[in-house]
């Protein structure tokens, strides 16, 4: 992506959502930050509570539902002469309906991408009802071209690196045709996974699960799948594209593991919470040990 990154270890989208921490959180350790889901329009997300610990899992599940400010709001502070390399994730906002999809999606990209260091099209949150039928490839494939598109107009001298996200619950066909179609746009990269809808395998009760309602569970519940994927997507690309790897990541092991396996980069976002703010230095530091 024509970026040097100081560690491989990134904070995953989801936890600044309004990009207002950016530089304290790369001042943490992080090699890059993520920042958003950011929409077209703001709104205030689904009603709380929203966010849940499954201990026994070491998991959260979330229905966070994207509250954010909005694409708009958020560039003051992107504009700013940063440090840390901040990529920013995109989405839909709730109201607009589906039809409409692109046009929000290019709005904010046209807004962030010049202050970007690469963007995300994210279409694999479970708490937007609709969202993930935008990565079957008859939609995706348009919606992807219009960013790319928006980004060159906003940022002919820099060509922004543009990547896409992708869910754990995806079956292996369609992995790969998000595979193929990321190849055959040029796009920079895939970042996989989100968090999944399934609930199997998990150490908590059936009522401690139960008592959490619908949303998307993260940490190592989802580790297996996605190592799974990003092994599936490094066959089928190639050398070329950059996959960032993230789901259930808690250890340099495991860091070790993915940049093995084929990541280019690895995200964390659980395991954080769980943790505390020395874990990114800490997976960093023992990452460069091995
Ligand atoms: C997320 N995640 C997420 N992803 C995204 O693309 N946009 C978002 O707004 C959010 N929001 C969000 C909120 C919360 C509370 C959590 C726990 C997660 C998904 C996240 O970036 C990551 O893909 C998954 O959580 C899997 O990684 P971990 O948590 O297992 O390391």
């Amino acid at each position: 992506m024509g970026l040097d990154f100081p560690n491989p270890i990134g904070l995953a989208a989801g936890f600044d959502k309004d990009a207002v921490g950016f530089e304290a959180l790369g001042a943490m350790g992080f090699g890059f930050v993520e920042v958003g889901t950011l929409t077209g329009q703001p709104q205030s997300g689904n009603p709380k509570p929203r966010l849940f610990r499954l201990p026994k899992d070491r998991a959260l599940i979330n229905r966070m539902g994207f509250n954010n400010h909005g694409s708009a709001d958020a560039v003051a502070r992107l504009k700013q002469p940063h440090e840390t390399i901040v990529g920013v994730n995109i989405g839909k906002t709730k109201i607009v309906p589906e039809e409409e999809a692109i046009s929000d999606y290019v709005a904010s990209a046209k807004r962030v991408g010049p202050h970007a260091d690469y963007v995300v099209v994210n279409v694999s949150s479970p708490n937007t009802p609709g969202l993930r039928n935008l990565q079957a490839t008859e939609k995706l494939s348009p919606l992807l071209a219009a960013v790319r598109e928006a980004l060159n107009e906003v940022s002919p001298s820099r060509r922004v690196p543009l990547l896409v996200k992708i869910a754990p619950d995806l079956a292996d066909e369609d992995v790969d045709a998000v595979a193929d179609l990321a190849t055959d746009l040029g796009l920079g990269g895939i970042i996989a996974t989100n968090t999944t809808i399934r609930r199997d395998g998990l150490q908590s009760s059936p009522d401690e699960i139960e008592a959490c309602g619908a949303g998307g569970l993260s940490g190592p519940p989802v580790h297996d799948r996605s190592l799974e994927v990003l092994k599936r997507l490094r066959a089928r690309v190639g050398d070329e594209l950059v996959l960032i790897s993230v789901g259930g990541i808690e250890t340099p092991e495991q860091a070790r593991e993915r940049l093995d396996a084929g990541a280019t980069l690895v995200q964390i976002y659980t395991a954080f919470i769980y943790e505390g703010p020395l874990l990114p230095s800490r997976l960093a530091k023992g990452l460069a040990k091995r």
